[in-house]
């Protein structure tokens, strides 16, 4: 049976969405890491601002849980417009997406999520959305088919996927702004934190314990609130409301979350290969089926946190343990990295 992964995972679970957007910033200024990100953004809004355009259309990459939707909103109030949210899975066809464009005032953001997974028929009619705002509807069928152009208020698309691989050429070349979105480091994370204390009334509580917390959120901000909310309930119930580095790794350790952040579905990850694949090469679909998981699961939320700390290797041959994962989950390395010299 597939793990649930109801503390890490760094996609947005079904009922924390309201919490979440009460601690999300709001304005550029209050926005936490990403810097080259937000030093681009900063230039092009002041640009679009100053001509009174819209913004370019925007492209945001990178692995769930960093940011990606409030950033989408955080642009449209710099912009001083809405932002409209939509989803490549929800799109059928083309005509799905009329209602929403044809409400768009000047200025305003339209967000697709998961763009990479918006059918081509979707795609190619957006596209002289994008580059002329006009679409072309289709009305009545068969010997009757025409198409009935309609102009658009200039927007500003913005996509976001955590596949980049899977986008079309003719849709990425549409966009003018592309960027990948990194993990936050260590620093980032305990200033989001501290923030998110703030914002919850714990604003006294002891650095050294979120510090923690933002250690074990595997450079992601979805994950270090959430772990955050976690302790907070954990020293209310457990503690009488004490919160201090000894209560931080006792909620934790209850999580099940390790030093480096990891959970149990990363563990099992690591040790599929390490043992069922001697340390592999092996393919993701493999392990996959192994896991009883979804392939497309492992590689957006498992496989980016582990390669960023160097437990895996992405070979053309397939996936590969390094000696510093093979070490964490206590086996022996593959050949070819048994004589790595760092671990
Ligand atoms: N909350 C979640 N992500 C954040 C960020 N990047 N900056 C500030 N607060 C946040």
């Amino acid at each position: 049976m597939a793990i649930e992964r109801l503390v890490t995972t760094p996609a947005a679970l079904p009922d924390e969405e309201p919490l979440n957007w009460s601690l999300r910033p709001t304005r550029i200024g209050e926005y936490i890491g990403q810097a080259d990100l937000i030093a681009r953004l900063s230039i092009a809004l002041q640009a679009a601002r100053g001509r009174t355009s819209p913004l370019d259309h925007v492209l945001l990459h990178g692995p769930p849980g960093l940011g990606k939707t409030t950033l989408a909103h955080v642009i449209a109030a710099e912009m001083g417009t809405k932002a409209y949210t939509t989803s490549g899975p929800a799109l059928s066809k083309g005509t799905d997406l009329v209602a929403a464009l044809t409400r768009l005032e000047s200025g305003d953001i339209l967000f697709i999520d998961e763009i990479h997974r918006m059918p081509i028929a979707v795609e190619e009619f957006i596209y002289p959305a994008m580059e002329d705002y006009r679409i072309d509807v289709p009305v009545d069928s068969g010997m009757h088919a025409r198409t009935v152009q309609i102009k658009l208020k200039p927007f500003t698309l913005i996509g976001a996927t955590t596949r980049a691989g899977l986008i079309s050429a003719p849709l990425r070349s549409r966009f003018v702004l592309a960027h990948h979105l990194r993990f936050y480091t260590p620093d980032e994370l305990l200033a989001i934190v501290r923030r998110s204390a703030h914002m919850l009334g714990m604003p006294h509580t002891d650095l050294t314990a979120l510090k923690l917390i933002a250690d074990r959120s595997r450079g992601t901000p979805r994950i270090a609130n959430r772990l955050l909310r976690r302790v907070r309930d954990y020293s209310q119930v457990k503690a009488a409301g004490e919160l201090n580095i000894n209560i931080v790794q006792q909620a934790l350790a209850m999580e099940g979350v390790d030093p480096l952040g990891l959970d149990e579905l990363d563990r099992q990850y690591l040790r599929i290969i390490g043992t069922t694949y001697k340390g592999g090469p092996c393919g993701v679909e493999a392990i996959a089926a192994t896991m009883s998981e979804d392939a497309g699961t492992l590689e957006d939320v498992v496989e980016p946190f582990l390669l960023q700390l160097g437990f895996l290797a992405r070979t053309r041959r397939g996936r590969m343990l390094t000696a510093a994962g093979a070490k964490h989950i206590g086996v022996a390395p593959p050949p070819e990295f048994a004589a790595d010299p760092e671990t």
